[in-house]
């Protein structure tokens, strides 16, 4: 494709089975895992969100190197920020709660709240001089001009949203694909503003409603735990679905340990619940005794708050006290089995036997 043409994407020339592996920062995302999903016949994600741009290229061209089939890339779109001499007092409180858990640990905390837009324009940059074969956006999507760089390339735009709303002005604004994320997925959700309260609005609504909008690929995504959800999804419309949890537990992933230990059958917390007590926007993880503690007040701060948390986060890991770690993970968690990316891929894949991709058309 010249550049400056939009990109023409048929699901076909991206799956041989309708499963996407999820973009998962902080660890679990690699290229191996990335390039496994796509050699099982799925499309695979970096993600970008927490990189910085010269560790995402270097991931995209080790995936290149693993595989020859496409996979996507994902990056967060930075946050409209608060003023941080206003916001510094909630921040400051919330710090000096956490002192006892930092001692726990041996966790340094941050002295202030610090602007971050994750640079965003360098890895913009870096997706655009590497063309991989889809980039999605979670937080909203960036300007227009932004994601015509990115389709001039003949990368497709995928949109992440979580309400019919958002849906709407992605379409508005020439994206080729939706990410649908229901309520019960894993990690943070695609709300724009960390304050927005997280919809709760059923992933079944949101496919049934998107359907009506527009041909585009539709990817279904939360909750998944096994064969009988991606069926369930396909049915109802969707044209791929998007796994994040069950992957979690894939050999190829990076998923520390201490993560993967509180997953799977012989998980000890019985529930997963939606907090802002680890980054300052609603994040689907396991309620832990620091979810317990900290979530009715942890301030609405993103990233200031992923960033005083994070050093407690780390060190929890390494000791193995899982009482604070983020465990990340949608209401599937149970179902995370230890196996080989392939055979994740092929068992959830069993379920779509008789599934033809969608004739989409950017
Ligand atoms: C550990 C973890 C990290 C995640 N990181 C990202 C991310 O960087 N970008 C993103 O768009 N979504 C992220 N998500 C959400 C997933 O992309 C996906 O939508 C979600 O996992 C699907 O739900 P499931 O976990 O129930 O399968 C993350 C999810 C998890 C569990």
């Amino acid at each position: 494709m010249k550049r400056g043409q939009r990109p023409v994407v048929e699901l076909s020339q991206l799956l041989r089975v309708p499963i996407v592996g999820a973009p998962m920062a902080g660890g679990p995302s690699t290229p191996h895992l990335a390039a496994s999903v796509g050699e099982a016949g799925g499309l695979g994600f970096l993600a970008g969100g927490r990189l910085d741009p010269a560790d995402l290229r270097k991931q995209i061209r080790q995936v290149r190197y693993l595989t020859e089939r496409p996979f996507g890339v994902n990056l967060m779109v930075p946050q409209c920020q608060p003023n941080l001499e206003l916001a510094a007092p909630a921040w400051l409180a919330y710090r000096a709660a956490l002192a006892d858990d930092a001692v726990q640990v041996g966790a340094a905390l941050p002295a202030r709240p610090r602007r971050d837009d994750d640079d965003f324009a360098g890895k913009v940059d870096t997706v655009v001089a590497e063309g991989p074969a889809v980039v999605s956006f979670t937080f909203g999507l960036p300007a227009i001009e932004v994601l015509r760089a990115i389709q001039s390339v003949g990368t497709a735009v995928w949109a992440t949203v979580t309400r019919i709303e958002d849906a709407c002005s992605a379409l508005l604004a020439g994206v080729d694909g939706l990410c649908l994320q229901g309520p019960d997925s894993g990690g943070h959700r695609a709300t724009v503003h960390a304050s927005d309260p997280p919809p709760t609005v059923p992933l079944e609504s949101l496919i049934a409603e998107a359907r009506t909008l527009t041909k585009l690929p539709l990817i279904a995504a939360g909750g998944v735990d096994g064969p009988a959800a991606v069926a369930r999804l396909l049915g109802l419309g969707a044209d791929a679905v998007q796994v994040g949890t069950l992957l979690l537990g894939a050999t190829e992933a990076g998923t520390h340990p201490a993560h993967r230990r509180a997953l799977g059958a012989n998980a000890v917390y019985g529930q997963t619940v939606v907090t802002r007590a680890f980054t300052g926007r609603p994040v689907r993880a396991v309620r832990n005794d620091f979810v317990a503690r900290h979530d009715s007040w942890a301030p609405a701060l993103y990233p200031h708050v992923h960033h005083l948390t994070a050093p407690i986060r780390a060190a929890a890991a390494d000791a193995g006290q899982s009482d604070l770690l983020g465990v990340w993970a949608g209401t599937g968690y149970r179902a995370v089995r230890e196996t080989s990316t392939h055979r994740i891929v092929d068992h959830l894949a069993a379920a779509a036997r008789h599934w033809a991709p969608a004739l989409a058309v950017a």
